[in-house]
């Protein structure tokens, strides 16, 4: 099979790719990932040498190169995006331009030349739970409150759509808090962990009682990799880590993993609009795909952490990039 992956180059989309070729080495992948600051060649160094890897840079707006690209695969696997809540409430139109306008470029591409098209998205847009509220599932409303999760539920509906119109045949994933290698240094878990190695504190928005549904990034991919070989057309998918935590029991995990003490916390300003609850429900796929989490959140955790102690260099060089002025910016903006 020849699959086309959009943000490749990004957090779990590196991690998708070196999954397909290491359990699919017949398929040919190509990348198409315009290097945001989020995306790194550096994620794709262990398959660069690889016959059937492909790198493409360019934006999934540009409409001729994406043509040309879905012209010659058999499936399109979008992660493209723009994807930090935080980033979107500074400046929402970038979130609009890829994740909307994006999407709809490869739609239309996909249209044209009657391609396979396969969605990754998120569990923000279902909105936030209270405490007793039932998980998240296929059946809950859309009711996404940041400019992210906006222009998320904005490209699903788009991707249903054109099922519905065109027949095109189209799957869905809303998928929860993704963790492990590779992952960005501004998200919760790799932000924390890297400034603990530096001797830095943590930054806790609010109370640190928000509740996420944490599930490790290969148990993720294994499910994408499901759901495009046998999944229904025209259906969505929910993917959670049955591992919901609040954030600070999160902090005070990683704290221990690395012989840190709770002075290491420091309480900041909440997140405008911040959910306070993720949970999902993920019964359908385990259902009709025989999916389920394998890696727990205790050997997840572990092993993230032991990444990042081994690949020092990869996170000292993102973090001393575009992050740093970002930050700087983001604290103005408190
Ligand atoms: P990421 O920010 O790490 O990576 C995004 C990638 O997309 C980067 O490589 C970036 O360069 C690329 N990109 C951005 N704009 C582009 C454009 N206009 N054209 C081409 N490439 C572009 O994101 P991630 O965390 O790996 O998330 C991937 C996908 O999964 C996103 O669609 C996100 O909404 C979804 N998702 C993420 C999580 C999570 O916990 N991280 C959970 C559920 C769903
Ligand atoms: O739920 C899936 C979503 O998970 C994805 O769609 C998004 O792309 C991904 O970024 C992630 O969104 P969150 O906003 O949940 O992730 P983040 O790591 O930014 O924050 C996790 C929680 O931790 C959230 O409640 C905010 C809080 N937080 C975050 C940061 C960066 C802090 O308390 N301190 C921080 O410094």
């Amino acid at each position: 099979m020849k699959l086309l992956v959009t943000g490749g180059a990004g957090f779990i989309g590196s991690n998708f790719v070196h999954y397909l070729l290491k359990t699919h080495p017949e398929d040919e992948v190509t990348v198409l990932d315009d290097l945001t600051y989020a995306g790194n060649l550096e994620n794709l160094k262990v398959v660069e040498e690889n016959a059937h890897f492909r790198f493409v840079k360019g934006n999934i707006n540009d409409i001729e190169l994406v043509e040309t690209l879905v012209a010659e695969c058999d499936i399109i696997v979008h992660f493209a995006a723009e994807s930090h809540v935080d980033r979107s409430i500074i400046d929402p139109g970038v979130f609009v331009l890829t994740n909307v306008h994006g999407t709809y470029v490869l739609l239309e591409a996909a249209r044209k030349h009657n391609k396979r098209f396969h969605h990754v998205s998120t569990d923000e847009v279902f909105g936030a739970l209270g405490t007793a509220d039932a998980p998240f599932d296929e059946s809950t409303a859309y009711d996404p409150r940041s400019p992210y999760s906006a222009s998320k539920a904005a490209s699903d509906h788009l991707v249903r759509a054109y099922f519905h119109t065109y027949g095109l045949p189209i799957t869905i994933s809303n998928c929860s808090n993704n963790y492990g290698p590779y992952h960005f240094p501004e998200k919760l878990i790799p932000l924390a962990i890297t400034n603990l190695l530096e001797g830095k504190s943590v930054p806790v928005y609010g109370d640190g009682l928000q509740v996420r549904d944490w599930l490790y990034v290969e148990d993720h991919c294994r499910a994408i990799d499901l759901i495009i070989h046998q999944g229904k057309l025209g259906e969505t998918y929910c993917i959670g880590g049955n591992a919901e935590k609040e954030n600070i029991w999160i902090v005070k995990k990683l704290l221990a993993l690395l012989g840190k003490d709770e002075s290491s916390i420091e309480y900041v300003k909440d997140r405008a609009g911040h959910d306070r609850r993720y949970a999902i429900n993920y019964s359908k796929i385990e259902r009709e795909l025989g999916w389920r989490p394998e890696v727990t959140l205790e050997e997840g955790l572990t092993k993230t952490v032991a990444w990042f102690q081994e690949n020092e260099t990869w996170w000292k060089n993102v973090k001393s990039g575009d992050y740093q002025k970002y930050y700087v910016k983001q604290y103005e903006n408190r």
